[in-house]
């Protein structure tokens, strides 16, 4: 039996492929005997070794469980609140504002509603027909800036075409912005104040600190510049300190040679909306890889024909990574948890104060 890297070398949660323990066994060897002897062994390492990079395909590949990290922050939240309510203080509520049947929007928005319920936050849907006008959107808005009780809430996005998302997001009051969109707490983002970040990329810097996942030097790549994600998570990893200090590439429609500039990432965030876009011949050996992509594709093999995929095609990108995402299960969840830790800021009034 060849020796097994994962278990005595850096963790017992490593996933080796079969294929590789059969095929590459001699050279695994090699790595296991060399790397013993090193004193501080550092995972880096294994993929700069000389053998390993010979290697066709990647030696070892964890999974980023975003399943895991999002009940690990909701069972914190949720003891916190437990320590308010003890106290006699005020109870974190969140608010949703919803506006027609878009049914991926109803996914998302019952998702933190639940969540809500799991951590034991007050919650308030507002539900909207598609013919609602900017004007009324514009009232309910006001209304929740003005209910002392609403801690925070979240227009969700996207909204039907007659209603300008910019205004509507200019009329949220930033203090109860635990969305992180409106430009107040977007500058102060850009600025390294404080401020409600962006719940996707907040959910993406806490995995990477929840995996201790090394940023500082590293080239991110990032696929997608949305104001969402993708212009966010770049100014958010080149700031200073941790999760930061990276050297950011951000790409979109016009990068030119898209697979040259991916395949010089450390670390890739890829949000660009398109069904396994990224392919593994575009990723560096042992790159970390962030799939932020949530689509909907055909699969007859499944009861409804449909699966969820990522930006990335898993099959081929997972084989060269040293960590990666899983859709679903990775960074979705992460965005709801986010949501969830920005909710109990506001309550308790640390980004601004009370
Ligand atoms: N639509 C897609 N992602 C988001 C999000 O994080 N917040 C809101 N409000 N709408 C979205």
């Amino acid at each position: 039996m060849a020796p097994v890297l994962g278990d005595e070398m850096i963790g017992s949660d490593f996933k080796i492929s079969g294929a590789f323990k059969n095929l590459y066994n001699r050279q695994l060897t090699q790595i296991y005997e060399h790397a013993r002897n090193l004193v501080s062994l550092r995972k880096e390492l294994i993929f700069h070794h000389p053998i390993a990079q010979s290697l066709h395909h990647s030696i070892i590949m964890q999974l980023l469980d975003g399943k895991l990290l999002s009940e690990q922050i909701k069972a914190e939240l949720a003891a916190e609140v437990e320590q308010i309510k003890m106290q006699g203080g005020k109870i974190p509520h969140l608010a949703a504002i919803i506006v027609g049947e878009n049914p991926a929007s109803q996914v998302y928005v019952s998702s933190k509603i639940r969540s809500c319920e799991q951590v034991g936050f007050k919650s308030s849907l507002v539900r909207c027909e598609a013919a609602t006008t900017q004007e009324e959107l514009l009232a309910i808005v006001q209304k929740l800036n003005d209910d002392p009780d609403v801690d925070g809430f979240i227009v969700q996005l996207p909204l039907p075409k007659h209603i300008d998302e910019e205004a509507v997001t200019l009329a949220i009051d930033p203090k109860k912005d635990v969305d992180g969109f409106h430009p107040v707490n977007f500058g102060r983002m850009a600025q390294g104040l404080p401020a409600f970040l962006p719940a996707t990329p907040m959910g993406i810097l806490e995995i990477l600190r929840r995996y201790n996942i090394e940023t500082s030097g590293k080239h991110c790549v990032v696929l997608g510049r949305s104001n969402i994600v993708g212009t966010p998570i770049s100014i958010l990893l080149s700031r200073k300190g941790y999760p930061g200090d990276c050297t950011v590439t951000l790409t979109h429609s016009r990068t030119q040679d898209l697979p040259a500039e991916v395949r010089r990432a450390d670390i890739i965030i890829a949000a660009i909306g398109i069904p396994e876009f990224v392919k593994g011949d575009w990723v560096k050996e042992g790159a970390v890889v962030i799939d932020v992509g949530i689509n909907r594709i055909p699969d007859e093999s499944k009861k409804n024909g449909t699966r969820i995929a990522g930006d990335v095609d898993f099959e081929s990108v997972a084989p060269h990574c040293s960590f990666i995402t899983p859709v679903p299960g990775g960074v979705g969840l992460m965005t709801v948890a986010a949501l969830m830790m920005n909710t109990l800021k506001a309550c308790k009034g640390e980004i601004y104060g009370r």
